[in-house]
């Protein structure tokens, strides 16, 4: 069948985790050199295995295990926005991690943060493809572990790294506790999001707004469960980072049909596209359009609206986002 979306539609992107968009060959590759056994985490196929969603957790978090030096990260950034780049990605924004970037330590986080970044602005000047960081916590390494992760944001906080967020375990603990690692970002100029409404319910994306005061929510579909909050969240402007594959293949909805992504934008939400953690999900920018075009007979337009509004949303800088919207307006 021809494809409803031409591949090469600029697409912006504003929810990718880094260490999430790893192909397994890339970890079965640095598993060998390393001697690392990751034995458990692949099928028989060679794709990430995992029962559930906090299984997949267990096996993201044993991946990570391999990437051990800014060296691993620079590669991995590399191949990711080189991926990004094949399917018309003009603008990322990637969480990345002090967790997994050195342990939360400043000092280390400083050495991996420049590798990435140099891999960022190799990809830019050969691919045209943007990347900006968000930093982000992991709510089930708790409150302490989200301080130094903010101070490592705080103290890295400009040009590349724009944004600070919270992902992991949305069941783990209460989101409050998390308060003043955010306030920390936000008071050094970072500009926040949240997952929440993924795993919990309604009442998880209220607690981000009212505890994190964050201005974007990752995922945040199953707000459309609470018709109130759905008008609050059109009302207040507030964009949803939507990434329909992930929550199909973590279980959260049969089929695309049944995803909530254009129920969400009826109702007058905005909603962004990404893809989460593509080789877990077996997804792909590309996929992601083509499959939504199918479901609900969305056009080239439609697209190009919510890439639009993915500009408007972008932690990034004015001059950036005038170009981004550039690009968006020449196709
Ligand atoms: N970390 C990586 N992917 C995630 C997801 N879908 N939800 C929460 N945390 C994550
Ligand atoms: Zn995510």
């Amino acid at each position: 069948m021809t494809e409803r979306i031409d591949p090469a539609l600029p697409k912006i992107e504003l929810h990718l985790h880094i260490e999430g968009a790893a192909p397994p060959a890339f970890i079965r590759g640095l598993a060998r050199e390393k001697n690392i056994d990751i034995t458990g985490i692949f099928d028989e196929r060679g794709n990430y295995a995992y029962r559930d969603f906090w299984d997949f957790l267990r096996v993201y978090e044993a991946a990570c295990t391999t990437l051990q030096t800014p060296r691993d990260f620079h590669r991995l950034t590399l191949a990711v926005l080189e991926q990004s780049a094949r399917d018309g990605v003009i603008y990322t924004e990637a969480f990345l991690s002090p967790d997994f970037c050195g342990g939360g330590d400043l000092g280390a986080w400083r050495e991996y943060l420049h590798a990435m970044h140099d891999a960022a602005t190799e990809a830019e000047r050969d691919m045209g493809i943007t990347l900006r960081g968000v930093v982000t916590c992991i709510r089930h390494f708790g409150a302490t572990k989200a301080r130094a992760a903010a101070l490592c944001a705080a103290e890295t906080a400009g040009d590349f790294v724009t944004g600070f967020g919270i992902g992991g375990d949305e069941k783990a603990g209460r989101l409050r506790d998390f308060a003043y690692a955010f306030d920390m970002a936000r008071e050094a100029g970072l500009r926040l999001t949240a997952h929440a409404g993924e795993w919990g319910g309604p009442q998880s994306v209220r607690d981000a707004l009212a505890d994190l005061r964050v201005e974007r929510i990752g995922h945040g579909v199953r707000a459309v469960e609470d018709p109130a909050l759905v008008d609050e969240l059109a009302a207040r402007g507030t964009v949803l980072e939507v990434c329909p594959g992930s929550n199909l293949a973590l279980g959260l909805y049969p089929d695309f049909r049944a995803h909530p992504v254009a129920r969400l934008r009826e109702r007058g939400v905005r909603v962004t596209l990404s893809t989460d953690d593509p080789p877990f999900f077996h997804t792909s920018n590309r996929r992601e359009y083509e499959a939504l075009a199918q479901a609900f007979d969305w056009t080239e337009q439609d697209f190009r609206a919510i890439n639009l509004d993915a500009a408007r949303a972008a932690f990034c800088d004015a001059a950036t986002r005038k170009r981004l919207v550039a690009r968006l307006d020449q196709g």
